[in-house]
């Protein structure tokens, strides 16, 4: 188990450093994040070089036991960066600048800040590459984190050869994979485009659609270019990069080949009463991006951070319980932003390993009661496939569907979340997967606002049904191509025969909002939805509403489980089942409202017959299997009793039933029935 923070020793005089590792020693640390900020102080000017004060501290970790992930510091170009080459700074959809005096002001499209990130990777890489004391990479910092999406000149040539190469050079392809017969938006050559810049009206969304992709391509190839740096120095250790969970701008499934192991900052908001679905969700996205490979936890606060708007502690406890929740969920690593607490600069008020006020606070307790409680644990079995129920969470969709100009407004990871909440309060363990990763490993698929699917994904989605699977999709599903086009034959054209089902309207509810903000590293957590359209349906009995839309639909084969009960849609279905093949299909016609949500998923978990991984889950308490390992956590205010038959990881005693206080976590080894497959791919956890 990885312990750590990122260690910024070039804050600190050297006198501090020798303290630095004594009392990373006494908290359990066994790795940090090198000089991710470093890039002025290695290089102060275009031909001035200091690795000196980088080799003392790499000798002083070295000689206290301490491992290094290394840094390449290309993530803040120094101020002669933006001086001698303002080109490299990026800008805003107005074209206007983004100035330096922050941090990740560069284009990653430019070709200067590319060469001049990569001289320093180059630099970086060959002095240490062969060093003892690293044992992994750390390329960039949280690409994209404050800069979405660049406008810039270096964007705009970067992006013709992008969509040439996309269109095999041909402007007609892209004009009918855009649909620019509409508005006279037809091009005569790759030449014409421009990135969406600020424009009187619309943009037309297929174009958006691409212009997200190359966004998150960019960023990638920044990322691509450190990598192979590395490797043509000879770097042998693991390369990779710290993810931000659910982070719109980067589709991490198209990154994730490329990271030998996957790492993620997650900042859960303690004011944020969904902030444990919400960071279990992240966790789950994460260890699904690389099936079977323990994943990092490489950020997380040990306390406050500085950048909400205000920044409450986390309670008693939460440091154990939320590190946990990574473990459970499959991480091998658990680090923090940051060692020691800065004394100056945007950050110096953001909660660290090390506080300012010293050792002597509950903190440093905490931290290096977490640092004992790891060091003691087992070796603990890699994350299996575990899971028998997934989510469907896909990038391209989000970006779609998020477009402007639709029937509603859809905040896509909102409406995830609260599906997704359905099924971990119930203590299911869920994948978060594309459409296409969907197989007949899983019993049960949920897939909300599936709104771009392509036909390779409906064809998964099919062939999983056929074969015995549970499917229940919503609304907003299956209305566009990979081009954010209509297909002919009107909407659910893949998934209507599956679904025993027809499609004629959406029905926009008056008003409706999905009301989130996005969850992120550094994101605003997902408020309660408010809408002000409603509608009514009944559901064995009980009566619940929907918001955002009641949709037209007609069964073709699909039974009528519950129908609308006002609005226009009034006696049509709000939810049908259908069998198909060897399994059944479900449509849920609104967005059902928090108890109708759970009502509508409680009915497709036992018609798919899948089981929690422990029965009658007391509220607060969550519950996650990796492998063998049954991982308690209780975050709720009283003490909860949960019976689980196997072994405690820790003390090696016999449990058949367990009292957990508030915040309390119990691992248990308690092997998995007959009935949960797994693979065997695993990453050799000595290698870090
Ligand atoms: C992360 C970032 C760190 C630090 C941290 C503060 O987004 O990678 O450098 O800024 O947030 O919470």
């Amino acid at each position: 188990m990885l312990y750590g923070a990122d260690y910024n020793p070039d804050q600190w005089p050297e006198e501090v450093w020798d303290e630095d590792v004594r009392l990373m020693q006494e908290a359990g640390v066994n790795i940090v994040s090198l000089g991710i900020f470093a890039w002025s102080r290695i290089q102060p000017a275009e031909d001035v070089w200091d690795f000196a004060w980088l080799d003392t501290v790499i000798e002083k970790l070295h000689a206290g036991g301490i491992a290094v992930n290394l840094a390449t510091a290309t993530a803040s170009p120094p101020p002669w960066v933006s001086a001698r080459y303002p080109e490299t700074l990026p800008t805003d959809e107005n074209g206007a600048s983004y100035w330096p005096g922050s941090r990740q002001h560069f284009a990653p499209s430019s070709p200067v800040y590319r060469r001049l990130a990569g001289e320093l990777v180059r630099r970086i890489a060959e002095r240490y590459a062969r060093h003892p004391a690293v044992v992994m990479w750390h390329v960039g910092n949280e690409f994209g984190c404050h800069l979405p999406m660049d406008f810039s000149d270096a964007a705009r040539d970067a992006y013709r050869v992008w969509l040439r190469r996309k269109y095999d050079d041909d402007i007609a392809a892209l004009n009918d994979a855009w649909g620019t017969s509409f508005w006279s938006q037809r091009y005569g050559s790759f030449e014409e485009v421009f990135p969406p810049r600020l424009a009187p009206y619309s943009h037309n969304p297929s174009s958006m659609l691409d212009y997200r992709r190359f966004t998150s391509d960019m960023l990638l190839e920044c990322y691509l270019l450190e990598r192979e740096i590395l490797l043509e120095a000879g770097a042998t250790q693991p390369i990779t990069t710290n993810f931000m969970g659910p982070f719109k701008p980067a589709d991490y499934r198209r990154w994730a080949p490329f990271m030998d192991v996957i790492a993620d900052d997650c900042y859960p908001d303690p004011a944020n009463p969904h902030r444990v679905r919400d960071a279990a969700f992240q966790r789950d996205l994460i260890r699904s991006l690389k099936p079977g490979v323990p994943w990092l936890l490489w950020e997380q606060a040990t306390d406050a951070v500085n950048w909400r708007p205000s920044n409450p502690g986390k309670r008693p406890g939460a440091l154990m319980a939320e590190s946990a929740q990574s473990i459970a969920r499959g991480a091998d690593g658990i680090m923090f932003f940051q060692w020691r607490q800065s004394r100056a600069g945007s950050e110096k008020f953001h909660s660290a390993m090390l506080p300012h006020a010293g050792t002597g606070t509950r903190v440093w307790n905490a931290v290096t009661e977490l640092g004992a409680r790891l060091a003691a644990l087992p070796e603990l079995p890699a994350p299996g496939r575990d899971a028998r129920v997934a989510l469907v969470f896909d990038w391209e969709s989000w970006w779609a569907v998020e477009e402007r100009d639709h029937p509603t407004r859809v905040d896509y990871l909102a409406l995830s979340l609260e599906w997704y909440g359905a099924l971990h309060a119930r203590g299911l363990l869920v994948d978060i997967v594309a459409p296409e990763d969907v197989d007949d490993g899983y019993d049960l698929v949920l897939a909300p606002a599936l709104y771009l699917l392509r036909d390779a994904g409906a064809a998964a989605l099919t062939r999983f049904v056929a074969a015995g699977g549970t499917l229940l999709t919503g609304p907003f599903s299956d209305i566009v191509d990979e081009h954010d086009q209509f297909r002919d034959g009107g909407f659910l054209t893949q998934l209507g025969p599956v679904l025993g089902l027809r499609f004629e309207d959406f029905g926009a509810l008056a008003g409706a909002t999905t009301g989130g903000t996005g969850v992120g590293a550094q994101g605003a957590h997902i408020a309660d939805s408010a809408s002000a359209g409603a509608v009514a349906f009944t559901l064995e009995g009980s009566s619940f509403s929907g918001r955002l839309v009641a949709e037209t639909v007609h069964p073709m084969g699909a039974e009528v489980v519950a129908a609308f009960a006002d609005g226009l849609a009034v006696g049509r279905p709000a939810l049908t089942r259908h069998p198909y093949g060897e399994g059944e299909a479900w449509y849920v016609a609104t967005q059902p409202v928090a108890d109708g949500l759970d009502a509508v998923v409680a009915a497709v978990i036992e018609a798919s017959g899948v089981r929690p991984v422990v029965d009658d889950l007391p509220a607060d308490v969550e519950v996650a299997r990796r492998g063998d390992l049954v991982t308690l956590i209780n975050h709720g205010d009283v003490d909860a009793e949960v019976s689980i038959e196997g072994t405690d990881a820790e003390s090696g005693r016999a449990v058949d039933r367990l009292s957990l206080a508030s915040q309390e976590v119990r691992f248990i080894l308690a092997p998995a029935g007959p009935a949960s497959r797994r693979v065997s791919a695993r990453v050799d956890a000595s290698a870090l």
